[in-house]
């Protein structure tokens, strides 16, 4: 018998639906003992969003500030796994506050200690530096990635943008007026099922050697390199504006509207612009992207 945790956090629902369906084969084998734990924090997030709140959880997303974590019952916490499967959604370029928290917790050393992890992204498509962030968090905790898989929002980036803001501020995952549905396509979060049987066979057969090219077979993961340059871009731009907005609490509000519009600016403004130079340099980097797509697709 094999102990595995399905560790999540989720504000809309999509997260939890993707690791309900991807565990759906695990939870049917007679072989595995699944053990689900959503994390919650002392003091939630709202859902849908306020403005300023949307912003305020910038700084202490992008510089992994925790909040405090309400403590996982006994039952998760008595158990020695087999394998953690974590799904998290990206913040601000960097793994969700409520994820990041639980991961600096306490109750992680136990948990993640010499355990193998699959990650499972939910997020709008800029998730790459987050996973790296990750790398490092689940090294710190002595933990051992195994796997990844990424279920992104598939449409055309600034579509995306759009229907994602309504989505956020109203809570409500519908199309909206002439634009599509948002987040992670319902075929998708059905589909993820095919990826718990992947898990499943390496879990049986006691090694995840290969895990991750099995899951890519099964389009795990999808790199857009204009996505990786923007993500990479507004890593360093995030950071002088996040340390800058800790430094100067009084100035936090005026700060965080100041984000606000830098943040409008570099997706309707700069991102295009950076769009055309990706597109008229990318034959003579064609190397370079292949090199990182093939690292960004694996552990
Ligand atoms: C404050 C905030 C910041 C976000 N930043 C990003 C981001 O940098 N990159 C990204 O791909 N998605 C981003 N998203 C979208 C989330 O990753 C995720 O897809 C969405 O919140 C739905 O997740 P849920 O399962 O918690 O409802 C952000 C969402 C929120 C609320």
């Amino acid at each position: 018998m094999k102990n595995v945790l399905v560790l999540y956090y989720t504000q809309s629902g999509q997260l939890e639906e993707i690791v309900q369906n991807l565990s759906a084969p695990l939870l049917a084998s007679s072989d595995i003992n699944l053990t689900f734990c959503d994390i919650s924090l002392e003091k939630p997030f709202p859902f849908p969003w306020e403005k300023a709140a949307f912003f305020d959880a910038f700084p202490e997303s992008f510089l992994h500030i925790p909040s405090k974590v309400v403590p996982p019952s006994d039952e998760v916490l008595n158990k020695k796994y087999d394998l953690i499967i974590l799904g998290y959604q990206v913040w601000y370029l960097s793994p969700s506050i409520p994820v990041n928290s639980f991961l600096q917790s306490e109750y992680a050393k136990n948990l993640f200690n010499e355990t193998p992890v699959v990650t499972v992204i939910g997020a709008r498509n800029m998730w790459v530096m987050a996973q790296e962030k990750m790398k490092v968090i689940l090294k710190g905790l002595n933990a051992k990635l195994v796997g990844n898989i990424a279920l992104v929002d598939r449409h055309i980036n600034h579509v995306s943008v759009i229907t994602i803001v309504e989505w956020m501020f109203t809570g409500k995952k519908e199309k909206f007026g002439i634009f599509p549905k948002p987040g992670v396509s319902d075929e998708e979060i059905k589909g993820a099922s095919k990826f718990g049987e992947v898990i499943l066979n390496h879990l049986k057969n006691d090694s995840f050697q290969q895990l991750q090219e099995n899951l890519l077979e099964k389009d795990a993961i999808e790199i857009r390199s204009f996505l990786v340059e923007m993500d990479k871009k507004a890593n360093k731009m995030f950071k002088k504006w996040a340390n800058l907005i800790i430094k100067r609490p009084n100035s936090r509000p005026k700060l965080l509207k100041g984000f606000n519009v830098y943040l409008l600016v570099a997706i309707w403004l700069i991102s295009p612009i950076v769009y055309i130079l990706h597109l008229l340099k990318y034959p003579l980097v064609l190397n370079k992207i292949k090199k990182e797509k093939a690292y960004y697709r694996g552990v």
